[in-house]
């Protein structure tokens, strides 16, 4: 009943759902946040949100490496077949599919996905993680706020993982407002500080949410792990 998150910095993530090793955005070489490099890590699946750069990231190495399937949109799980990655499944927002380690659904994000080479790489996604224990963890990935996250919320989250960097996804202000509709039981902030353009006072922001909501707030450094 193991459901671990080891945050490897920006938005990357190593997870540890019971006995599989599952990442998330697998950026690390090119990330300047990153806790380790894509030669140290080990996969089962990998999970991936969008097509930017700092999402795809190491994707193709590790999963050639590792023989890891690819969970992604069907525009990106197309293109990485292209690219020569064997194991890859497209599913779509708002699909869901069982895995050994428990069920993926696609959740909505307002983001753009242009890959790397300019291929289309269709709709930004969330995460919404259910694992055969039964813990159930959202990533929101790269996104603006929306009130659908109300119906994310609904489904009783143990965890969610959140923007706040601005700029490129929601700010500090809109994440607050995001904790109340997903009304998550532990929050942990990602994407932020990579850069000086998203650079944020994650403390200040955990502080106001503890004290404005139920929801406790976790701060990790890249290369620590929250287990839910
Ligand atoms: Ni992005
Ligand atoms: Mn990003």
């Amino acid at each position: 009943m193991t459901f671990k998150i080891t945050w490897l910095g920006h938005a990357a993530f190593d997870c540890e759902i019971d006995g599989s090793r599952v990442l998330i955005d697998p950026c690390l070489d090119e990330n300047p946040a990153a806790s380790c490099a894509s030669s140290d890590v080990d996969a089962d699946y990998i999970l991936v949100s969008h097509g930017h750069g700092d999402h795809v990231g190491d994707t193709i190495g590790i999963a050639n490496r590792t023989g890891a399937t690819v969970i992604t949109n069907n525009e990106i799980h197309l293109w990485l077949s292209k690219q020569g990655v064997k194991n890859t499944h497209g599913q779509h927002i708002g699909g869901g599919r069982e895995y050994p380690f428990g069920y993926v659904k696609l959740t909505i994000a307002h983001h753009g996905s242009m890959l790397p080479d300019g291929s289309n790489g269709g709709s930004p996604a969330g995460f919404l993680i259910t694992s055969k224990g039964g813990k159930k963890v959202y990533f929101a990935c790269d996104t603006g706020l929306f009130l659908d996250m109300q119906l994310y919320g609904d489904e009783g989250l143990d965890a969610a993982f959140l923007p706040i960097g601005d700029n490129f996804t929601m700010g500090p202000a809109d994440a607050l407002r995001a904790v109340k509709l997903l009304r998550p039981s532990v929050v942990i902030p990602v994407h932020y500080n990579t850069w000086d353009v998203i650079k944020q006072d994650a403390d200040a922001w955990a502080k106001q949410v503890e004290d404005e909501t139920s929801t406790k707030a976790v701060v990790l450094k890249p290369g620590e792990s929250y287990e839910v």
